[in-house]
């Protein structure tokens, strides 16, 4: 027997139908499954970047117009820029003061001496072009650089701390962003210890 709701189902279906033939629709093939799977790790991946703040230290910034900086998003997370130079770190007055920032929040001067945010691009010489998915999820878990390397500097300490937190899957993602954007070539210099700052 043919129940109230299945009438209106069998309506609803003809309707959608009958508007689809007279906006002259035909319907549109959905992509195949792997295809839209990797397309929405990518969307989750620029989600993370973007509220977990990134690009604040990433995006080498720019002067705003009236006033303050912005990140520059031609260069988006491509790190300290390679032409750059940066003086000597200034002597800090007595007091609670503990460090120093560059203009384009790339650098970061403190007790640990300076470092320098890191090409997160995919370009294969001067960015993350040549690792692996489990070598961005080790470096993150491990706070050493590749999972292995020399321990990661501050303040990317502090934010490894937060991000730590994420899921497998989120840190899947956001490595799976981090490969989709644009390569950036640029060679991020290496951070300057104490000592050497001191000479
Ligand atoms: C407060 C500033 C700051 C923020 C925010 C920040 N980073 Fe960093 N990041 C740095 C600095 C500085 C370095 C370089 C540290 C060093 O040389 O040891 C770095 C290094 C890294 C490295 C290490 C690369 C290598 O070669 O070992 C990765 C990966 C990284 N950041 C990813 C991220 C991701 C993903 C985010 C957003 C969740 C993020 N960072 C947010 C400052 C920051």
């Amino acid at each position: 027997m043919r129940t109230p709701t299945s009438t209106l189902g069998a309506l609803f279906v003809m309707t959608a139908v009958l508007a689809g033939t007279l906006s002259g629709s035909t319907a549109a093939a959905p992509p195949p499954a792997g295809q839209s799977a990797a397309a929405d790790r990518i969307a989750r991946g620029e989600y993370l970047v973007r509220i977990m703040s990134c690009h604040d230290c990433h995006t080498p910034h720019k002067p705003a117009p009236g006033g303050g900086i912005e990140p520059d998003m031609t260069r988006a997370l491509s790190g300290h820029p390679q032409d750059m130079k940066m003086p000597p770190l200034p002597t800090l007055p007595e007091g609670p003061w503990i460090g120093v920032l560059g203009a384009t929040m790339t650098s970061w001067g403190g007790p640990w001496g300076v470092s320098f945010t890191a090409n997160l691009t995919p370009d294969k010489e001067t960015g993350l072009g040549t690792w692996t998915e489990e070598m961005f999820i080790a470096t993150i878990k491990s706070g050493r650089h590749q999972g292995k390397g020399r321990p990661i500097l501050p303040p990317m300490t502090g934010v490894l701390n937060a991000v730590r937190s994420l899921t497998d899957d989120d840190l899947r993602a956001v490595f799976a962003y981090l490969q989709s954007i644009t390569p950036v070539r640029n060679k991020v210099p290496e951070p300057i210890d104490p000592a050497e700052e001191e000479r």
